[in-house]
């Protein structure tokens, strides 16, 4: 399972990235928005300090704008996948990008059909947002396993990327169920790492240690 950031947060990205842990990066518009920077210059700082794929989100509606601008932020670096919505026109569009050899991910995915429609589409990874679904008393895990499932049915490439995570049980079930991706925002990949038992275990090797070098002086 790849485990990709979703954040445009430049600290957080160095930080994660540092400790080897990133296949990956999604970002969106609402992502850049929260950093209050110049957004080409944060695309292109993730762009290049990544290796894996970075998704880079259109904000064309239409599908010759989609395509245009598709093309400007692939441009940014031959890691970046297109983000489109799950619109007719983004359809159009990621059929257009993937024929130029242009990754796409098709974002914003809340039904099996919707994600059967995109991987006909040519779609490196589909986004279905499972935390959106959760929220409106939806089972957003449930999509992930029947899309899996027709997935496999036809041996559609496309990858299931896991998006709008909000706890580290999510990703615990989405690996169970052997999703391609999962997308993490900074604090649930913090939250993975984290055990209350590795903390007190550590404090006390580290306390019997000290007590060691004191008797052997
Ligand atoms: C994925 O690519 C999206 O950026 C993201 O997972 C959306 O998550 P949210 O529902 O927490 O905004």
């Amino acid at each position: 399972m790849k485990i990709f950031l979703d954040t445009a947060n430049i600290d957080e990205i160095r930080r994660f990235h540092n400790m080897g842990l990133l296949d990956g990066i999604t970002t969106n518009p609402s992502l850049l928005f929260r950093e209050g920077q110049n957004p080409d210059y944060i695309m292109e700082e993730i762009a290049s300090m990544v290796s894996g794929d970075v998704s880079l989100e259109v904000v064309a509606t239409k599908y010759e704008e989609m395509v245009r601008e598709g093309t400007e932020l692939h441009d940014k670096g031959n890691n970046v996948v297109v983000k489109v919505p799950m619109t007719p026109d983004g359809l159009r569009a990621c059929r257009t990008l993937s024929s130029n050899n242009i990754p796409v991910n098709v974002t914003l995915i809340f039904s099996a059909n919707q994600a059967v429609l995109a991987a006909k589409s040519g779609a490196k990874y589909v986004s279905p947002f499972i935390g959106r679904l959760d929220d409106i008393g939806h089972d957003g895990m449930d999509l992930i396993r029947t899309i899996l499932e027709i997935f496999g049915n036809y041996d559609f490439d496309t990858q299931v990327l896991v998006a709008s995570i909000r706890h580290p049980l999510h990703v615990v079930e989405a690996a169970r169920l052997g999703a391609h991706v999962v997308t993490l925002p900074p604090q649930v990949l913090d939250k993975m790492l984290k055990h209350p038992l590795t903390d007190i275990g550590l404090k006390s090797f580290l306390s019997d240690w000290r007590l060691l070098q004191k008797s052997q002086k």
